[in-house]
């Protein structure tokens, strides 16, 4: 079979399909969504509205952006039934662990609409996801807290509703504290979180669903590929790295570190597969930072320690030399914990922004024609042998 297949470990040349959803030059560090620039969403869009985007592939008109809103908040509670499933998980464990078993476990309870060959149960299913997202993400942290956990409200916008499923008590009353400038923070985060292509969680969701998978066990499994450090785990990956750099006087030791080939430390929040420039998102990111930073008013060591590392690292040689740029993942990670969001979660708001990307490339690949994915692979083990008798080896 030597010479039959293309040799391509890490897949870093070869396109897995067709795709007319995102598009990324990383040379020129350029990013669209539908033909859309990263940066025009993000400073003009909403989350659902580019959810609406990436799913049908044309921005809405105020009709059907109503329409679709609507039906997607009439969505957004679960299943009362599923918060038993929490019960069975320690309330120390990390949330990505729960969000994995939980989101699996959406194909037991919304099995009425599981035909994949069904446009409409393709359909509803996409948008049960996109709405029980945010409330399945917020029960894991409530549950994590001990904390009763919160319905949602549907008289507030997507993030906004989040950010009070997240904070709110029962003991607040009925007007729930959120500050409009973090509620849109928040949907920035998400906007800039929707889709990125083919990366490791987006290929995962498609080759499960190549096999003919429900579309809540490829959302589970795309779930699963992004909680790596190399991947969605890189934003709490940041902060725990920030914390065990701990002071600016450190930070020279941690780069040479990074640049130590027989070290595995690396500086989480750098680098990127495709960008060979600076992350277009990065930068949407860094400037919502210093807004949210600048309006809370925050004065956070840590967070001086982080533009310092950044300094630093960007003008070093040896990250200049391999075009190792500050990712999104450096800046949202600061954010986040600006608005109060404890790290453990960060990779679960990942998770819940880059569900509609998932579901928009399942879908994209149920509505055309398709294989099983089936890679090869180059055999490096033993040549055929006869078996050999126990008392003989
Ligand atoms: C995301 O693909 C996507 O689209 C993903 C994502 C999305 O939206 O879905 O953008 C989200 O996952 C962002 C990435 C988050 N990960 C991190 O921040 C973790 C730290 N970064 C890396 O581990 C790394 O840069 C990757 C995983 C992001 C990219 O890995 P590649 O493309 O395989 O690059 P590489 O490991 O081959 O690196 C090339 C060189 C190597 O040095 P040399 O052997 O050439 O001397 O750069 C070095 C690497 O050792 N290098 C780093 C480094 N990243 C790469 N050295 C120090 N620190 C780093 N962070």
């Amino acid at each position: 079979a030597e010479g039959r297949y293309t040799f391509d470990p890490g897949f870093m040349s070869t396109a897995s399909c067709e795709s007319a959803i995102t598009f990324i030059d990383g040379e020129k560090g350029v990013l669209l969504h539908r033909g859309y620039p990263i940066e025009q969403l993000a400073e003009n869009s909403d989350y659902l509205e580019t959810c609406f985007l990436l799913l049908y592939g044309e921005l809405p008109t105020a009709e059907q952006k109503e329409k679709f809103v609507n039906t997607v908040k009439s969505h957004t509670m679960a299943h009362e039934q599923l918060k038993n499933f929490f019960n069975g998980f320690r309330r120390d464990a990390h949330p990505m662990a729960i969000m994995c078993g939980v989101v699996g476990a959406l194909s037991a309870f919304y099995h009425d609409s599981l035909d994949i060959n069904d446009y409409k149960h393709r359909e509803i299913s996409a948008i049960r996801l996109i709405a029980k997202i945010p409330t399945i993400a917020a029960m894991c942290f409530k549950y994590s807290k001990g904390e009763p956990m919160i319905y949602p409200r549907n008289d507030l916008g997507y993030s906004e509703n989040f950010l009070h499923m997240m904070f709110s008590t029962p003991c607040d009353g009925p007007t729930p504290k959120i500050s409009p400038v973090l509620a849109k923070a928040m949907d920035k985060i998400f906007i800039l979180h929707a889709d990125h292509e083919q990366n490791a969680s987006t290929s995962t969701v498609r080759l499960a669903g190549s096999s003919g998978a429900n579309p809540f066990a490829c959302i589970a499994a795309g779930i699963a590929a992004l909680w790596g450090p190399a991947h969605g785990g890189a934003n709490e990956a940041v902060l725990t790295m920030l914390e065990e750099i701990g002071d600016v006087s450190n930070i020279d030791k941690f780069i040479a570190k990074a640049k130590d080939k027989n070290d595995p430390f690396k500086l989480m929040g750098f680098g990127h597969r495709v960008y060979k420039n600076f992350d277009p998102r990065a930068k949407v990111m860094k400037q919502t930072c210093d807004e949210v930073l600048a309006e809370l008013g925050i004065n956070d060591p840590q967070l001086e320690l982080a533009m310092k590392l950044e300094e630093i690292a960007r003008n070093d040689p040896y990250f200049k030399e391999r075009n190792l740029y500050p990712n999104v993942d450096f800046y949202s990670g600061i954010i986040l914990k600006a608005i109060g969001i404890p790290t453990s979660m960060f990779t679960v708001i990942f998770a819940l922004a880059r569900t509609v990307g998932w579901i928009s490339h399942w879908k994209e690949m149920l509505a055309g024609p398709y294989k099983i994915g089936r890679p090869r692979q180059l055999y490096t083990g033993k040549a055929q042998r006869n078996y050999v008798e126990i008392d003989k080896r």
